[in-house]
Formats: C-alpha cells, structure tokens, sequence
C-alpha cells in the first residue's frame, strides 16, 4: 500500500483537484484508493458525494475519539472511498500542543488500514503540523505546482520541511514527483518554467502536465471527478496519465 501526501503551502495549486482525480483515475486503472481530506477547508469533502455521510470525521479519529471504520466512507464510485473533513480540525494543533509524539497522530491512526492500494492525502496550504503529521504517515509525496514565479518561492522552504521530516521521523519518504498544473496553453510561459523545473528535478519532473481547463471547475462544480463528469475532456486524460505515471513510478 502506498500512501501520498499532496503537498505545497501555497494555496490554489490544485491540491484537492489533484487528489480527488488522481484518486478517481488510479480507480480506474483497477486500484483501490482511499481520500483523505487533512485540510480543514474540507474542499475535498465537498467535491464529491458519499453514499451515507458519517457523524465522525478525521478529526475525531486523529484525537482518537472515533475507530476508524467510523469514519471511511464509501463514495457512489466502487473502490473510492473517503475520510471527511470539517472545521473542526482547525483546532488540531492547540488540541495536541502537550501531547508526545504529536507528529505521529496520523501514522497511528492509519496503522490499522490495509486494503487500498493507495491513499492519497488532501494537504491543507501550510506547512503546520496536520501537514507534518501527513508525511510522517506517508510513504511519498507528490508536490502540485501552477508555472509562476512565486509558485516556485516556496519550494525551499518546503524541501527543508522535507529533509527534517525524513531525518527525524521518516527515513523512507520518498519525492514521488512535482506536477505542473493549471498551465495556460496559450502561453509560453509555462514552457520556459518546465525546462527550468527539468534542470532543477530532472526525473522527479512528471511528463504530464495538468492545463488550465473549464471542465475541472464545472466537474467541481457538480461534486464529481472527472471520470464520471466527463471523460472526452482532456483533463480527464491528463489525470489519467498522470495515474498511470505514479503506477509505474512504483
Ligand atoms: N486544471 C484546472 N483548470 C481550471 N481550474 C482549476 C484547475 N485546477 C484547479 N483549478 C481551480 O483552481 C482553484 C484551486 O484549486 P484547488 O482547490 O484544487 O487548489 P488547492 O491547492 O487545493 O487550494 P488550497 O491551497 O486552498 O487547498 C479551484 O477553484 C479549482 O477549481
Ligand atoms: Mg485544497
């Protein structure tokens, strides 16, 4: 089984949008995957619909207040299943501030699940202690970025989160890939960023690129992936691309 953390600090990236199709498409490709809403925005919560809501979320399951078959939830597509999310996780950190090995808290609550071949976690944009907590539980990472110049400002200070993440609590974490998204295709501009990316990730730079497209916002919009929304679009086809990448990227 592996487990992904989506993760950049910066907002507005297509974290959720990334998790939410990358999952769907994985399913596609005959895996089975469960999504995990760790941001307390709960947008991937409300981007697709569940067969029967749960009283108790992740929250309650990383303060140990709920097991965790309380808290998966079965989605309308076969294999895809989810653990919601609401407001209440933004007290996460207070919550825990005394408790030893507070970075642990996801890991622990995870230890019991076994029958996905993938887990994809919904990072919120920050690098506080949820996020910590994701790639402590995590066996890679897969880091969403939009073609700006201050899209990539960040990136230092998320690679240094990384090294001290892997040095202290997960030796095994691995960086699965660096995915452009939202890329304009009318300009040039992302081009120049992904020959620069190249340089700097060589490998680690996925082939596919996610582009700027009206069927993401309207599948959102209808609280479905794009595998059931609409699957002639070429974002579609991107996602399915880039789940395929991750399957062979082993
Ligand atoms: N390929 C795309 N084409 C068009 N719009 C997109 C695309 N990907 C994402 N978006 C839009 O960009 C916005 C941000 O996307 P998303 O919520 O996935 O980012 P995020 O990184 O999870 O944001 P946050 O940091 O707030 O959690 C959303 O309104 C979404 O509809
Ligand atoms: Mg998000």
């Amino acid at each position: 089984m592996e487990i992904i953390s989506i993760v950049n600090q910066k907002g507005g990236v297509a974290k959720t949008t990334t998790t939410l199709n990358l999952g769907s498409c994985l399913v596609q490709l005959g895996k089975k995957v469960l999504l995990l809403d760790l941001d307390s925005q709960a947008n991937l919560t409300k981007s697709i619909e569940v067969k029967e809501e749960k009283k108790k979320n992740i929250h309650h399951l990383l303060i140990k207040e709920a097991a965790i078959d309380e808290v998966i939830c079965n989605t309308n597509i076969n294999n895809l299943d989810i653990i919601c999310s609401d407001m209440g996780l933004s007290n996460f950190e207070g919550e825990l501030a005394e408790v030893i090995d507070k970075e642990l808290m996801l890991k622990q609550s995870l230890a019991k699940i076994s029958e996905y071949d993938y887990i994809l976690i919904d990072c919120s944009p920050s690098l506080n202690l949820l996020t910590i907590n994701a790639l402590v539980a995590s066996t890679s990472l897969l880091i969403p970025l939009e073609p700006s110049v201050f899209g990539l400002e960040g990136l230092a200070q998320l690679i240094n989160v990384l090294k001290l993440v892997i040095k202290k609590f997960n030796s095994k974490l691995k960086v699965k890939g660096v995915l452009l998204t939202r890329v304009d295709s009318r300009s040039t501009i992302p081009q120049m960023f992904r020959n620069q990316l190249k340089d700097i990730f060589d490998k680690k730079l996925f082939e596919t690129m996610i582009h700027q497209s009206v069927s993401v916002v309207k599948s959102q919009m209808n609280r479905e992936p794009l595998s059931t929304y609409d699957k002639l679009s070429r974002s579609y086809k991107e996602y399915l691309q880039l789940a395929e990448e991750v399957i062979k990227r082993g």
